[in-house]
């Protein structure tokens, strides 16, 4: 069943312009994907709404957008070069490359029988070269995360804003690790988006905002619909803690495969910034004029994946209903996330004036929301395929709305209709969006 409904939903999001496989004209490229013209719009609304609720709506925050490519020497500070590796064994007869872990038999291939090789760590930053020479001077490392860009601006951004502390510095960019068992369609992937948070504060009070940010984080996909019984919070043990973390947090959704991680919050102490500053001789400690002390600051991370995010998203709204003898698939998303808000359909195409009206309505309305204007098909077909992607209101233009000056509108979730105004319609739907 659990699978069954991954299936529908990969289905769905290729079918719809959702979500495509990297290059699949080329047989496409394994663990890559690319969000199609519905799914872009899914995705940055995802990435809109976390922006508004972490950036605009508090005054303790600022904004950044850092390179994917940095210096080599950020890696090596940040533990990544020695640290972010995993042990993997590979097969001499097949070729194929296994993680130590998940084999039961390390001597032996599990595809093929072959004879493995001893584990060895197999680095998950890709490399490139910087400039036109391929030496080893010049190897840089496709960004693992984005936290190490708001971490090497930590001056930057203290000097230009004028930030005190506890503040922190949003950011959202790609990231990319050469995952060795990727899978779960967009769940775990070579190249993906994160949301993170770098939230600087006092040593003494970092329990404190740790918490407070957890709470906060979770609220955020409960607040954009996310069913209650599908999130949930798991502390790490100790054992189970990053070489840099203090202490750390998941909230876990409940996909189709099981409960797994979409964002992690962790308390990261003050080790990154120290080892920056001794990486790089610059002095990365903070002047608290409350106090008179230098330090360096301990700093709370909350770090999310857009790419997770938008499939919990996609997940949790998928609903299947009998309508009349047939199944009705819609994607119940959050109005503030759903791709398209409005869609308008003349009830017959081959009425010149129902066409007519029906596009200057749609016209009218996409300049205030992302509103589309479809004909192609009969009317209970458009609504259906509207339906599938989450939009939240259908239009109908009929041979009435020519008298009366009004249109049906339909809403998604209760499949209620409304005479409205075609003058009132966008006083109408700014009340609803
Ligand atoms: N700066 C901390 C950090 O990067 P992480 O737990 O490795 O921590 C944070 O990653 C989030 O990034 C995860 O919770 C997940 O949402 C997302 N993420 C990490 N690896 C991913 C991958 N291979 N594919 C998709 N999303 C990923």
């Amino acid at each position: 069943m659990a699978n069954d409904l991954m299936d529908k939903i990969v289905s769905l999001c290729k079918r719809r312009g959702l979500i495509f496989q990297s290059s699949e004209i080329y047989g496409g490229l394994g663990s890559v994907w690319d969000y199609g013209p519905l799914g872009v719009e899914l995705k940055r609304n995802v990435k809109e709404a976390w922006w508004k609720s972490v950036v605009y709506s508090r005054d303790d925050m600022v904004g950044l957008d850092a390179a994917i490519l940095m210096h080599p020497k950020t890696w090596e500070a940040s533990g990544h070069l020695t640290s972010f590796a995993d042990l993997m064994v590979d097969c001499k007869k097949c070729k194929k490359r296994f993680k130590a872990e998940d084999l039961s038999d390390k001597k032996k291939c599990k595809e093929c029988g072959g004879e493995l090789t001893e584990a060895r760590p197999f680095n998950l930053m890709f490399e490139t070269y910087h400039g036109p020479v391929k030496e080893t001077a010049a190897v840089v490392y496709l960004r693992p995360e984005t936290a190490q860009g708001i971490f090497v601006n930590f001056s930057n951004i203290l000097d230009s804003s004028r930030k005190k502390l506890p503040f922190g510095v949003a950011q959202i960019g790609k990231s990319f690790r050469n995952e060795i068992t990727p899978g779960n369609f967009t769940f775990r992937t070579r190249e993906f988006e994160q949301m993170e948070i770098e939230y600087f504060v006092n040593p003494n009070d970092a329990d404190k905002y740790y918490k407070s940010w957890v709470e906060e984080r979770f609220d955020w996909y409960l607040n954009l619909g996310i069913k209650k019984e599908n999130l949930r919070k798991r502390e790490h043990k100790k054992d189970e803690l990053a070489h840099y973390a203090k202490s750390c947090s998941d909230i876990e959704y409940n996909f189709p495969f099981g409960w797994s991680e979409l964002e992690g919050i962790a308390n990261r102490s003050d080790f990154d910034l120290k080892q920056h500053s001794q990486f790089s001789g610059k002095e990365l400690k903070y002047f608290d004029d409350k106090t008179n002390e230098k330090y360096f600051p301990y700093i709370i991370e909350p770090s999310g994946g857009v790419d997770r995010a938008t499939l919990a998203f996609l997940v949790d709204s998928y609903n299947e209903e009998e309508v009349k003898g047939e199944t009705r698939v819609s994607l119940k998303l959050h109005k503030d996330l759903a791709p398209t808000k409005i869609a308008v359909f003349p009830l017959l195409k081959n009425r010149p004036q129902l066409v007519e009206t029906a596009k200057n309505i749609a016209s009218s309305l996409k300049k205030k929301f992302v509103c589309v204007y479809d004909d192609t098909a009969a009317i209970g077909k458009l609504y259906r395929r509207q339906d599938e992607v989450g939009t939240l209101f259908c239009i109908t233009v009929d041979v009435q709305s020519l008298e009366d000056k009004k249109v049906t509108v339909r809403d998604r979730d209760t499949m209620q209709q409304e005479r409205i105004d075609i003058e009132k319609l966008e006083e109408y739907f700014h009340n609803k969006l």
